[in-house]
């Protein structure tokens, strides 16, 4: 199989339910390959799965986002453009610095017991939906609730709010897919931008009168009183996608996870009481079936990547999911060994864009997975997972489990 063959592969149905050998078949043809067999035009020129040059790459901030061509008449490409994860440096710079300052440990520390809670009474509801071996989505009961409701507290969003805030957030990752830009999805996603974007604005107007404890609040009286550099339009672009960021990502950090520590009673049976354990079952889930499987940069000049030729402004996949099983960093890459040592994955990215998140998904996950496990001590999945087809977003949509309560 040739690199395009390995590509159309990868984008056909049983790739999207199964990525995994068409990486492994791209690790065979080297670090980088050259895509031969693309659309005039296209800028995405080659593709790149190797540990060290995906990673070299994204700690360049040479290497650019770019822009879309026409973003600017698009509402959801100009939302993105208005936020941090979609700029180059100064405006990424100045846009993260304002968020990374309300990131703060203390804020982490008091989102502990907001975990805690939203997991807790999660657990409780399961446990009566699953009485007397009923079966259970664990998607639809948990992966998103959990960290929706987390989200909510944290940024300040109404929870009355949530189910009609999701399904906008449903629309614009249905996009963000590598084979989503399609007239219909590009249509949903714009509209879910302009909501999302009017959402924002009165509930900016809203706090503005009566400010609470939350983001939002803290974010709007920074802006009011000139202490940061930012706009309204940018503020609503950032909370948008801090939102979107966080959500699908953390849900499938759960229904990803679950079948996998399940297949390794071993590690379940060890996790009460051992805190580094539950942060390495968290990181080796996130390596192996990592939510976020692509990025991708475009050259700063003309260059050559591991000996494929790229020219300015020319686009590079980087699977970082692919990566992350690179058998020259992570010996026996397919293992699931939640104390394994060496270099940290790429789940999160690295470099200037790495996740501002991270703390925040790793503290859900080491509370809740845990606290799951010891509840449901029988706990089975009973169906095979159905899984999103999605490349860019990648996870377990659907996740039948019995308590065996
Ligand atoms: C398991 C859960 C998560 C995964 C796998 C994940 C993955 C990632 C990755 C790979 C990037 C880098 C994008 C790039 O380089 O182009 C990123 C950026 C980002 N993430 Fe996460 N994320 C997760 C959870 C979260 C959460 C919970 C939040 C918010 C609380 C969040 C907020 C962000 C933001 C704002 C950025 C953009 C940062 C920037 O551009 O400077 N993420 N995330």
């Amino acid at each position: 199989m040739d690199v395009d063959e390995i590509l159309s592969g990868l984008y056909s149905e049983p790739g999207r339910q199964n990525p995994y050998p068409w990486y492994a078949a791209l690790h065979a043809w080297g670090p980088v390959s050259a895509i031969r067999d693309r659309p005039e035009h296209h800028t995405v020129v080659a593709v790149a799965v190797g540990y060290d040059v995906v990673g070299s790459v994204l700690r360049d901030p040479e290497w650019r986002k770019g822009a879309a061509p026409g973003w600017d008449a698009q509402p959801i490409l100009r939302t993105f453009m208005s936020s941090m994860m979609f700029t180059d440096p100064p405006e990424h710079t100045r846009m993260r610095a304002v968020f990374a300052k309300t990131f703060t440990p203390r804020r982490l520390g008091a989102l502990e017991p907001v975990v805690v809670r939203v997991v807790d009474s999660m657990l409780d509801r399961i446990a009566e939906a699953g009485a007397g071996g009923a079966e259970v989505d664990f998607v639809a009961g948990f992966a998103q609730p959990v960290p929706a409701l987390v989200m909510a507290d944290f940024i300040g969003l109404p929870e009355a709010e949530l189910a009609w805030y999701r399904q906008r957030v449903a629309w614009i990752d249905e996009f963000m897919d590598v084979a989503g830009k399609t007239a219909e999805r590009l249509d949903r996603a714009n509209h879910a931008a302009e909501e999302l974007t009017a959402f924002y604005r009165d509930l900016i107007a809203h706090r503005r009168r009566c400010p609470g404890e939350d983001l939002i609040s803290g974010l709007v009286e920074a802006l009011d009183s000139g202490e940061v550099e930012l706009t309204e339009d940018e503020l609503i672009g950032n909370l948008i996608v801090l939102f979107n960021a966080s959500f699908g990502t953390t849900a499938y950090l759960f229904s990803n996870g679950l079948p996998l520590l399940l297949s390794h009673p071993d590690t379940v049976a060890s996790l009460p009481g051992d805190v580094a354990l539950a942060r390495g079952c968290v990181d080796e889930v996130l390596r192996m079936q990592n939510p976020v499987h692509f990025l991708a940069r475009a050259a700063p000049h003309d260059t050559d990547l591991d000996g494929v030729p790229v020219r300015q402004g020319e686009n590079v996949l980087l699977i970082i999911a692919g990566a992350n099983r690179d058998p020259l960093r992570f010996p026996d890459p397919d293992r699931f060994d939640a104390r394994r040592s060496g270099p940290a994955s790429l789940a999160f990215g690295v470099g200037v864009h790495y996740c501002l998140g991270a703390a925040v998904s790793r503290l859900e996950g080491t509370v809740a997975l845990p606290r799951l496990l010891a509840r449901f001590p029988d706990l089975a999945v009973t169906r095979t997972p159905v899984y999103s087809g999605s490349l860019f977003l990648r996870g377990i949509d659907k996740l039948f489990v019995s308590t065996g309560g």
